[in-house]
């Protein structure tokens, strides 16, 4: 049943249409608001904006319940694989086996990078941040393939989104060996695609890397939980440099800027440094606890709240049973674990935390399972922007496919200083005004 909304404001009435989703959620339409009352809405941090309509991922926050393409994220983590997922995610259905195996063939095909990437690489210092090498690599890695560089059309997308989902894996593990000093192993179409990213992390030049089967299932499990979430900070970045009509990888380069902050993918970095003071402190996590909810302490329980999870995330509840499942099959043991175990039960029965709706969330157990894998810590996020980059290539796609597809251009209330004048050098005062 459509709905109308109605709005007074100048001593005019406004009807707007609203536009219900397949899961009821509910959107006015204010796009006739400006031209007919001279307003705009604000809203900081777009906690009420909608900025599309999308049918790649769908989430309710109250419920805790995390969906891509309509399949529950428990039965993707359950049964697929990474690679299942992002066709899902890109292509709208799962693939039948014939589109399975053309796909993960591309895949194959596009994995080695241009060898002359090699001294693009060589050019950073040694303790460059891999996300910042990630997304300079990308962008550099369009430079090689012309057709990359224009958008891509409806005909060649396929090879432009198998190209990057490839090669993303590529530049993110060419970027570790850099950052250790190690030499460069290139990528072997005899491994599949977590496998193939763990042997040119871990290999050596004479002996190759076979991880045991639960450390690729572990970092394939990361990989899909990560694969999209709907219009978080990245995708909407990403959106709104693919609304330019930048091609794919100039628009995933901004992805993994937009990721790489603490409040977003940078998060799971930042969990696992912080359970490392905690430790090293003596402290049981109390202190910590204490101190993230005093505003001045400039301390955030990191791993912990979401925007739009007002419950537990289930990625966070996925990860945590595959943390238990994983350290008890390799025999591991880490203190850390245990650590973030009591914070998460501290947490849950404070006050603090339960009036804010505070719950783990996907990167609160992800850097424990990162770190039981041997994965360094700055790389997390670049795990993050691997897992992630599906989701971005499925929205950069549903843009794409959309006739009416626009520009994102939002506006603003200015607040800045109103008419002034040009003052000469010698006739200032050093005051405003
Ligand atoms: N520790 C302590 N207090 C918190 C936390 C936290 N982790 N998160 C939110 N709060 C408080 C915040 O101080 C505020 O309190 P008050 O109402 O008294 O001012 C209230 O809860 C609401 O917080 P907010 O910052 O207005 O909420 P937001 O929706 O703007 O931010 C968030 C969401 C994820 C950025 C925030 O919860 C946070 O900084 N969490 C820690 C960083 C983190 O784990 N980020 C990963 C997010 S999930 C994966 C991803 O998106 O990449």
């Amino acid at each position: 049943m459509s709905k109308t909304a109605r709005l007074e404001v100048n001593g005019q009435t406004l009807e707007m249409p609203t536009i219900v989703g397949t899961e009821q959620e509910c959107g006015i339409d204010i796009s006739s608001l400006r031209s007919t009352t001279g307003c705009i809405t604000l809203d900081d941090g777009y906690g009420n904006t909608g900025s599309c309509q999308s049918a790649v991922t769908f989430i309710d926050g109250e419920k805790g319940i995390l969906r891509y393409r309509g399949i529950p994220i428990e039965e993707l983590a359950e049964s697929s694989t990474f690679v299942e997922t992002a066709y899902l995610l890109i292509y709208g259905h799962l693939p039948t086996l014939p589109e399975l195996q053309r796909f993960s063939k591309m895949l194959t095909q596009y994995e080695n990078l241009h060898e002359d990437m090699k001294y693009h690489f060589e050019g950073f210092p040694t303790n460059a941040h891999p996300m910042a090498i990630l997304s300079a690599m990308i962008n550099a890695s369009s430079c090689y393939y012309s057709d990359v560089m224009e958008r891509p059309t409806r005909e060649n997308f396929d090879i432009h989104a198998a190209r990057l989902l490839s090669q993303v894996r590529t530049i993110a593990a060419f970027s570790y060996r850099k950052s250790r000093g190690l030499p460069i192993i290139y990528p072997k179409p005899k491994y599949r695609y977590t496998a193939n990213f763990l042997h040119m992390l871990f290999s050596d030049v004479y002996q190759d890397y076979e991880p045991p089967p639960e450390v690729v299932r572990a970092l394939a499990l990361i990989f899909i939980l990560h694969a999209d979430h709907e219009q978080n900070c990245s995708t909407s970045t990403v959106r709104m440099v693919a609304s330019s009509q930048a091609n794919l990888f100039a628009s995933a380069a901004a992805g993994v800027c937009a990721l790489w902050g603490p409040l977003h993918g940078g998060a799971n970095q930042r969990v696992i440094e912080m359970l490392a003071d905690i430790h090293k402190s003596g402290d049981d996590g109390s202190r910590f606890i204490a101190a993230a909810k005093e505003k001045n302490s400039g301390k955030r329980l990191m791993g912990f709240g979401h925007r739009v999870y007002k419950n537990y995330d289930p990625r966070a509840r996925i990860l945590k049973k595959a943390s238990d499942e994983l350290f008890e099959s390799l025999k591991l043991d880490d203190p850390q674990l245990a650590i973030a175990k009591k914070l998460e039960e501290a947490a849950l029965s404070d006050s603090y935390f339960i009036e804010r709706k505070l719950y783990p969330n996907v990167d609160f157990y992800s850097g424990i399972i990162m770190r039981a894998l041997n994965i360094p810590t700055e790389m997390f996020t670049v795990i993050f922007a691997i897992g992630r980059m599906p989701g971005w290539i499925a929205h950069y796609k549903e843009m794409l496919d959309d006739p009416k597809a626009r520009i994102y251009r939002p506006r603003q209330i200015y607040v800045g200083q109103t008419i002034n004048h040009y003052v000469p050098i010698d006739k200032r005062t050093g005051k405003a005004g």
